[in-house]
């Protein structure tokens, strides 16, 4: 088969997703949806993540140094998809139901409803001239029982969340069917 230059995307390129919480100044939880999100090593496992743009997210890690990175699976795509298409910085973005604890070991709000977070402390940032990437060490991993069960298989504890991927700007579920295109799951979430 001949190959073909197209324009410059990561079309085709499946990514995770993962929900960024962050508390806001006056204490309550705020989240924002992510896909640059991958991995480094230096002595231990870390993150990288890598922020565009001016948002509220980047503000309350800048001003924290920790967030969470909670996996964004089938079961919480319309909220990840809303949180992912509004506003930080508008007051009434959190006026959706949603059940949140504190970290385990560092002062990040989790997510309940999804089955694995990343607990994460920033230990360098790099500066680009429209982004930031976040170098993070990875404090803790915060798991639903379910996935510690070693009883049950791989396959099967990965199948019971149903982790959603993204690319061409539409979201899939882990059997590869299509979820919807950005923006359109997120419509399905009612403000209180
Ligand atoms: C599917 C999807 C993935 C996204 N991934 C990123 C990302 O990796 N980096 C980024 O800067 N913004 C990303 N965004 C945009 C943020 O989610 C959006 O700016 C959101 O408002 C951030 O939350 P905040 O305003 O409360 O900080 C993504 C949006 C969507 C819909």
């Amino acid at each position: 088969m001949s190959k073909v230059s197209v324009p410059i995307s990561n079309n085709f390129c499946p990514q995770t997703l993962f929900l960024f919480g962050t508390y806001k100044e006056d204490g309550t939880p705020n989240f924002g949806l992510f896909c640059w999100l991958s991995y480094i090593w230096d002595g231990e496992l870390g993150v990288m993540a890598c922020i565009g743009g001016e948002k509220l997210t980047k503000d309350r890690i800048r001003a924290t140094g920790v967030f969470s990175a909670n996996l964004v699976t089938e079961a919480i795509l319309p909220l990840a998809d809303y949180f992912g298409n509004t506003d930080g910085y508008s007051t009434d973005k959190m006026n959706v139901p949603v059940k949140t604890s504190r970290g385990a070991v560092l002062d990040v709000p989790i997510l309940e409803s999804s089955p694995l977070a990343f607990e994460l402390e920033v230990a360098q940032s790099v500066s680009l001239h429209d982004g930031e990437v976040f170098l993070c060490r990875i404090r803790n991993v915060l798991v639903d029982e379910e996935l510690a069960d070693e009883e049950k298989s791989v396959e099967e504890r990965i199948q019971a969340i149903a982790p959603v991927r993204t690319t061409c700007m539409t979201y899939f579920g882990w059997n590869g069917e299509a979820l919807g295109k950005w923006g359109e799951p997120g419509q399905r979430i009612v403000k209180e």
